[in-house]
This record gives structure tokens, C-alpha cells and sequence, in this order.
């Protein structure tokens, strides 16, 4: 009785599974990271690192505050969006649901997270923490549609990360006196790429086999850290670690590949992509690529987004919406970018590509 039950379930599941592949070249799209991914688990985390209030959201449908940090959607938002597909929930509002469906999709990111564990530790969920969610989740994926379909639904899916901007503008912040010739910050992104490897391994393990890395992104041109140059330039230090971070993840995911034939990746240039608008805003239709257009202080870059922070009229014309975070505009012309773009912004590659495999 029991066994046939399940049995049934799993027949109903597989269902549903197949009315979602049909719409779409993947089921469903797991996503890990940071407050670039973030669509409202830090809602559910005692933390400061939250956007649950205005002004965030003000462009979002039904001008809500979500928890993501931005005026509008994300980047996974515009991603699904490509793809045909809802927005994944975030973990821990689906978690605490009575009968969570996993196969549709779990947002595990976290606004703060970092490579490293101790990276805004007991701010957020750290990556660790979010693949040990997956974990979970993978057990229940496995219970709910038996071990063949969940591998093969999990083969399909697309695994979205971005993480590493949140280690990066750490160490920069404390490194900042660094002269960019002296600096140690090779063995910095060394440490990171090896507790990534063994991250990327983990969700290897668990079945991920379309991954999806978001670079880092130009971090040093962020309102937060050009505020502390006196000359107001972007930080050297911190855009020079980011491109080496992605190299490094580029080499590190090629070699996966390479080991695992059955792994697949699109891995996109964050930093190269977003400097186009930094560095020539007035070409691509922007007015603004230093200012962040909620905040207060230099650069509106002292203090974030709170209901209390100044905000621009035109969010449009912004670069960056808050002292970290890109505006909507700017999600979603990344987000085409990678979807449709070439190399060397998105390679071996994109994302439309990784889709269809
Ligand atoms: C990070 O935290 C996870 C638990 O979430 C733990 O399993 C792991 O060992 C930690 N890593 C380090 C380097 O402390
Ligand atoms: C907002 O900025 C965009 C881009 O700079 C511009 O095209 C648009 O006309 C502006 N909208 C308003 C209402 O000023």
C-alpha cells in the first residue's frame, strides 16, 4: 500500500516533470550565491544584510520589497524569465512549507555569502550551508521521484552560481593600503579557487551537471569602494582580483569538464561585461555608472538603501542602484548577454547553448 502509493506519487510527479520539460529546455534551475542571487532567504535569517524594506523594490511588480537588492528583478529573475520559467522560490520559504515541490526549482543564495565560510559568517547562509540545503533536497528529490528520474531530472536542470564578490571586496577593504605590485593576492584567489573546487565537486556529486558560474563583477567600481578612493576611481586592487578569480574559476571549470564528461558549463564574464557600461555609460544609453541611485553620502555610497536614503528618479539611467548592487536595467541587459552573447563574455558557451544540451 505504501510502496504503491509512492510508486503513484513518483508516476504523478514524473507528469508534471515531463509538462515542465516540454515548455522548456531545462525542468528547473537551482540557484547558489550571494545578494546578486539573494530573492528573499535573508528574509527569513535574523541578519543586517536584508532588503526586505523600501526603497528596494521599488520597481518590482506591485512595487514590493522582496528581499532582493535591487529596485526591480535579478539576474535569476530575468534568467528564468529566458528560459520560460518561473522564478525559483527561495529555500527557506519553500522549506517551511508543508509539501515542498523541489522539482521546480530552489533558490539557495544569500545576501553576504562568500566562498569562504567566514565571509559575513552567521550574516547569511554561507555557500557551504546552501549545498548542504541541496543535499537535503537532493534526498528528497530522490524519495519523491526515485533515484533514476531525480538524477536524470537534476542532469537537465541548470545549476546558477554567483558567488566570490563578497571574499573579494573583503579582502579589498583590508588590503586597500596594498600597493597593487606588492600584493599577496594571487595566494588569496589560490585559497578561494581551492575551497570552490571542492564545492564545485560537492554539487558534481549531488548531480549538477549544467553549471552556470557567474563571474565576479568589476567590485572595485561598486559605489562602496570607490567612495574610499579620495580620487573616487575604482579599486585596482579589487578589479584585478576579480579578473583573476574568474580566470581562475575558468581553468578550474574547464578542468571539471575535461574529468567528467558528462559536465557541462557556461561560465560568463561578469567583469568584462558590466566595464563596458561602466567605462562607456553615455554609449549604451547611462548617465550615471559611479553614483549608486539609493543611498546617502559620496556616491550616495556612506550608507545603503533604507526607507531613509535618498533615491534617484530615473532608475534607468543608473549603473548602480545601491552602494553593492547593480540596478534592474543592468541585470537584464547582463542576463541577455550571457543568454545569447559569445565569447569572450560567455564561453565555452551560453547560456541558450548549455540549455539545449
Ligand atoms: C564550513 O561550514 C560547513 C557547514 O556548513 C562545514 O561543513 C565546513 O567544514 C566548513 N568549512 C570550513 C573550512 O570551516
Ligand atoms: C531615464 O533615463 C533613460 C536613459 O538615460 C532615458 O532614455 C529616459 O528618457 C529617462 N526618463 C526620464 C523620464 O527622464
Amino acid at each position: 500500500m505504501a510502496v504503491a502509493a509512492v510508486a503513484f506519487m513518483a508516476a504523478v510527479a514524473a507528469s508534471l516533470l515531463a509538462v515542465a520539460a516540454a515548455a522548456s529546455p531545462v525542468p528547473a534551475i537551482y540557484v547558489f550565491g550571494d545578494s546578486l542571487a539573494d530573492v528573499g532567504n535573508n528574509n527569513h535569517l535574523v541578519t543586517l544584510l536584508k532588503a526586505d524594506f523600501p526603497h528596494n523594490g521599488i520597481d518590482y511588480p506591485g512595487k514590493k520589497a522582496t528581499g532582493r537588492f535591487s529596485n526591480g528583478k535579478n539576474s535569476v529573475d530575468f534568467l528564468a524569465e529566458n528560459l520560460g520559467l518561473a522564478t525559483s522560490p527561495p529555500y527557506l520559504a519553500l522549506s517551511s512549507s508543508s509539501n515542498p515541490n523541489y522539482a521546480n526549482g530552489v533558490n539557495f543564495a544569500s545576501g553576504g555569502a562568500g566562498v569562504s565560510n567566514a565571509t559575513n559568517k552567521d550574516q547569511c547562509i554561507s555557500f557551504d550551508k546552501q549545498i548542504d540545503y541541496f543535499a537535503s533536497v537532493h534526498a528528497s528529490l530522490v524519495q519523491s521521484l526515485g533515484q533514476a528520474q531525480a538524477t536524470a531530472h537534476l542532469a537537465k536542470s541548470l545549476f546558477a552560481i554567483t558567488i566570490g564578490s563578497n571574499d573579494i571586496i573583503h579582502y579589498a577593504k583590508a588590503n586597500s593600503a596594498t600597493s597593487a605590485t606588492a600584493d599577496p593576492s594571487q595566494q588569496f584567489v589560490d585559497a578561494l579557487i581551492q575551497t570552490l573546487t571542492g564545492q564545485l565537486q560537492r554539487l558534481y556529486g549531488l548531480g549538477a551537471r549544467k553549471v552556470l558560474f557567474l563571474g565576479t563583477g568589476p567590485v572595485g567600481c561598486t559605489p562602496s569602494l570607490r567612495e574610499l578612493s579620495p580620487t573616487k576611481d575604482c579599486s585596482a586592487l579589487a578589479n584585478g582580483i576579480s579578473v583573476s578569480y574568474n580566470a581562475a574559476a575558468a581553468s578550474l571549470l574547464s578542468g571539471m569538464a575535461a574529468r567528467y564528461a558528462d559536465m557541462h558549463y557556461a561560465l560568463f564574464d561578469s567583469s568584462a561585461a558590466l566595464l563596458r557600461y561602466i567605462n562607456q555609460p553615455a554609449a549604451y544609453g547611462f548617465t550615471e555608472a559611479k553614483a549608486a541611485c539609493c543611498g546617502l553620502g559620496d556616491l550616495n555610497a556612506k550608507i545603503g538603501c533604507t526607507p531613509l536614503s535618498f533615491y534617484c528618479d530615473n532608475r534607468t539611467s543608473h549603473v548602480f542602484w545601491d552602494f553593492y548592487h547593480p540596478t534592474e536595467t543592468i541585470a537584464r541587459k547582463l542576463t541577455s548577454t550571457a543568454f545569447d552573447g559569445s565569447a569572450p563574455l560567455i564561453f565555452p558557451m551560453n547560456i541558450r547553448q548549455l540549455s539545449a544540451i
